[in-house]
């Protein structure tokens, strides 16, 4: 063979093997792709953030075993709404629903908040919880555990707060600002006052009587000025959404506006939360300012067994479920009593995805928590399977706030 023939063909075979290589490297590449563990995010989603090294938002409740105070602060705390102190009231697990360490899948347990660490970490900060019952909750927690600090606040109102504190000696502001739908509502009686128009306009000739108008695009006035007063912010919304004791579909159902228009034809509510959602993600994009820190918490599951509040419903347990019971009493497919928690979560992650809000994934760890609810000790005439025990897993919802600022600042 000539020289250059076998030359010619000495570099077809490298090219060839070339080729093969590359073929096989990119085969393997996509291999580890796809076989990656889901717990390591993109980490270019801001909204996956903190999941970079641990996800807190899977795992279980281990016993603590640990000599140490199981109360982080006790039934004294002022902040503590009544029907919540479940110590006070003489609940029968009030304090062993203490003795329980969340434990994030894969990695040690989650971090307790350090009261001392984070005054001193958040001096001159100002930070506030917007949302409902269920966020007062979580405000009164974080007030409780810092006061053992340190008892020299000034109570006050900030910024249309419903309440809140100054920690005087650190400069730091919590506040809780009340708010059930996030957006402006109201009862309207009269037909002439739905629209502009004399004779009634377009909901009068659809049948509509009385209801409540919900403004998708107006933030309620109980924290529109929060967004430039804060530098934290803790969102919520979810309960009022599928409230059909307030919100009747009949007697006064929820009649959305957008721009102070009736939107015709007439949404249902899990369709207007969407909206509502879309609006206040803009209007706090642009109020807040731009180093200003957004969480959006997910929702918080309810217990109630054997029928709905309003049906005798209870929430009688001394232990944190199964992960078996847990994956029966929420899974939507079996549509029980308490399925709303993951429903309105769905309607979460969809409006949250594109935004630059973190997300606080505290529904899974709750869920366990059938335990840790005031239950008949709640002081109203049914069960409360909803709000929680304070000191209880709120304070812990509390610790994965901490833990996620704390990988900010790092
Ligand atoms: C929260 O975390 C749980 C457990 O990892 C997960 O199944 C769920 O999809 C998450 N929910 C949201 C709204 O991110
Ligand atoms: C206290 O903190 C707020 C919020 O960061 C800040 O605006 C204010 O100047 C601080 N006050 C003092 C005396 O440092
Ligand atoms: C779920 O259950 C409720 C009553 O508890 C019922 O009104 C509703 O139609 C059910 N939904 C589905 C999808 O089965």
């Amino acid at each position: 063979m000539p020289p250059a023939k076998t030359l010619a063909a000495g570099l077809r075979r490298r090219k060839y093997l070339a080729s093969l290589v590359l073929l096989v490297s990119l085969f393997l590449l996509i291999l580890f792709l796809i076989s990656r563990p889901r717990s390591i995010p993109a980490l270019s989603n801001p909204a996956l953030w903190p999941q970079r090294t641990c996800d807190y938002a899977g795992g279980r409740w281990v016993p603590d075993a640990s000599t140490d105070s199981h109360l982080r602060y006790d039934h004294t705390c002022k902040e503590i709404f009544k029907g919540w102190n479940c110590i006070a009231n003489g609940k029968r697990n009030g304090r062993s629903l203490l003795h329980w360490r969340w434990k994030p899948a894969g990695c040690e347990l989650l971090p307790r908040l350090d009261p001392h660490q984070f005054l001193e970490r958040h001096m001159n900060t100002n930070i506030g919880f917007v949302g409902d019952s269920l966020n007062r909750n979580m405000f009164a927690s974080l007030v409780c555990m810092l006061r053992g600090v340190t008892g020299e606040v000034r109570k006050w109102r900030p910024a249309g707060a419903d309440r809140g504190f100054t920690f005087l000696r650190y400069n730091l502001t919590l506040s809780y600002h009340r708010t059930n739908l996030l957006v402006r509502y109201a009862f309207i009686k009269v037909i002439c006052k739905w629209s502009a128009s004399p004779d009634g306009g377009p909901l009068e000739s659809l049948g509509y009587k009385q209801g409540y108008r919900v403004d998708v695009d107006i933030p309620d006035q109980t924290w529109a000025d929060a967004t430039s007063f804060h530098d934290i912010l803790i969102f919520n919304t979810g309960h009022w959404w599928w409230a059909p004791s307030k919100f009747d579909p009949i007697q006064s159902p929820m009649v959305f506006f957008e721009k102070g228009m009736p939107i015709i034809p007439p949404l249902l509510p899990p369709e207007g939360l969407d909206l509502a959602l879309k609006h206040m993600i803009t209007f706090v994009n642009k109020a807040m300012r731009p180093n200003g820190m957004k969480f959006f918490r997910t929702q918080s599951p309810r217990h109630f067994e054997g029928g709905d509040w309003n049906e005798g419903g209870s929430c009688q347990r001394d232990q944190p479920l199964s992960s078996e019971e847990v994956k029966e009493i929420f899974s939507v497919d079996n549509n029980g009593t308490n399925t709303e928690v993951r429903l309105v979560n769905q309607h979460l992650m969809k409006a949250l995805e594109q935004s630059t809000f973190r997300v606080l994934n505290i529904t899974h760890m709750s869920e366990f928590r059938a335990d840790a609810h005031p239950s008949t000790t709640g002081g109203k005439k049914h069960d409360d399977c909803m709000h929680w025990c304070l000191p209880g897993p709120t304070d812990t919802w509390n610790d994965l706030l901490a833990a996620n600022l704390a990988a900010t600042d790092s």
